[in-house]
C-alpha cells in the first residue's frame, strides 16, 4: 500500500457554528502535532460566516479551511450566493460540491456540481466532490450505477490529483449512525478507483477518495483501513475537537 494517496480527513460543520465554536478549531490545532501532521492532512469546513475566522484560528497549525459551497461564477448578480474566488480570498483551501444535502435541498444537478468543482479549481482551491446513493436505491442494486453516473456526470475530466477528491457519502448513513461494511465500502471505493483512472487517466490513481457517514472516534480505524478508502468526509463528529481528533488518530 506504498502508492496510496496522502489521507485526508476533512470536517464538513454544515450550519453548525458560531464565532464561539472557533475554540473547537484551536483545540484541534493544539493536538495535532507533527508526527500526526506527517501522517493525516486535516481542513474543516465552517459555515461561511466562519471560513475567514477560521483561517486566521488556523494559521500556523496546518489545519487547512474549506467552505461547503459555491457559486459557479466569478461575481455577478447572484444575491445571497458565493464565489470560490470569494472562498479563496477568505483564506480557504478547498470547497466540498454536491453534498448529497444540497443535491437534495436544492435540486443540484450532476452538470451544476461539475460547474462548481470547476469553479472552486478556477479560484486554485481544491474541489471535494461528493457522491453517494440512497437507501431505496442501495436496496433496490443500484448503488453502482448511481455512482457511476453521479461520478461522470460531476467530475471534469481535466482535473488533476492534487486538484480534487472524492467523497463516497452514502446518503442513508449520514448522520444515522449506520454504516455500510467495510466489505461494501472496498466494493464502491474500488469501483469509484476504476472509474476515476477511466475518467482522468494515470492521475486517477492519485485522487484520494473518502469515505463518509457516520464516521465516529469508534468505527474509523475500521473504516480508514479498507484500500482505497483514502481519509473521510466527517459531518457530526468534527464539531468537537476530541471527537474530530479521535477519527484522525485512526492514522497514527
Ligand atoms: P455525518 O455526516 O458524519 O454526520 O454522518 C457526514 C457528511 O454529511 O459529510
Amino acid at each position: 500500500m506504498n502508492n496510496r494517496p496522502h489521507p485526508l480527513v476533512a470536517g464538513n460543520w454544515k450550519m453548525n457554528g458560531l464565532r464561539s465554536s472557533l475554540g473547537e478549531l484551536g483545540a484541534m490545532a493544539q493536538a495535532y502535532d507533527s508526527a500526526l501532521r506527517a501522517k493525516v492532512d486535516l481542513l474543516i469546513c465552517p459555515p461561511a460566516t466562519l471560513v475567514h475566522a477560521a483561517s486566521i484560528a488556523a494559521a500556523g497549525s496546518g489545519i487547512g479551511v474549506g467552505a461547503q459551497d459555491c457559486h459557479a461564477h466569478v461575481s455577478g448578480a447572484h444575491t445571497g450566493d458565493l464565489s470560490a474566488e470569494m472562498f479563496a480570498d477568505a483564506g480557504a483551501s478547498a470547497i466540498i460540491v454536491g453534498h448529497s444535502e444540497r443535491r437534495a435541498d436544492h435540486g443540484e444537478s450532476d452538470a451544476a456540481v461539475r460547474a462548481k468543482a470547476l469553479a472552486a479549481v478556477r479560484a486554485g482551491l481544491v474541489a471535494i466532490v461528493c457522491v453517494g446513493e440512497t437507501e431505496a436505491q442501495r436496496r433496490g442494486g443500484q448503488t453502482l450505477g448511481v455512482v457511476g453516473n453521479q461520478l461522470d456526470g460531476s467530475i471534469p475530466t481535466e482535473l488533476t490529483s492534487a486538484q480534487l477528491v472524492v467523497a463516497y457519502e452514502p446518503v442513508w448513513a449520514i448522520g444515522t449512525g449506520l454504516t455500510p461494511t467495510a466489505a461494501d465500502v472496498a466494493e464502491v471505493h474500488a469501483f469509484i478507483r476504476e472509474r476515476l483512472a477511466f475518467l482522468l487517466g494515470a492521475d486517477g490513481a492519485g485522487v484520494r477518495i473518502l469515505y463518509g457517514g457516520s464516521v465516529k472516534p469508534s468505527n474509523a480505524a475500521e473504516l480508514m483501513a479498507v484500500p482505497n478508502v483514502d481519509g473521510a468526509l466527517v459531518g457530526g463528529a468534527s464539531l468537537k475537537a476530541v471527537d474530530f481528533m479521535g477519527i484522525a488518530a485512526a492514522y497514527r
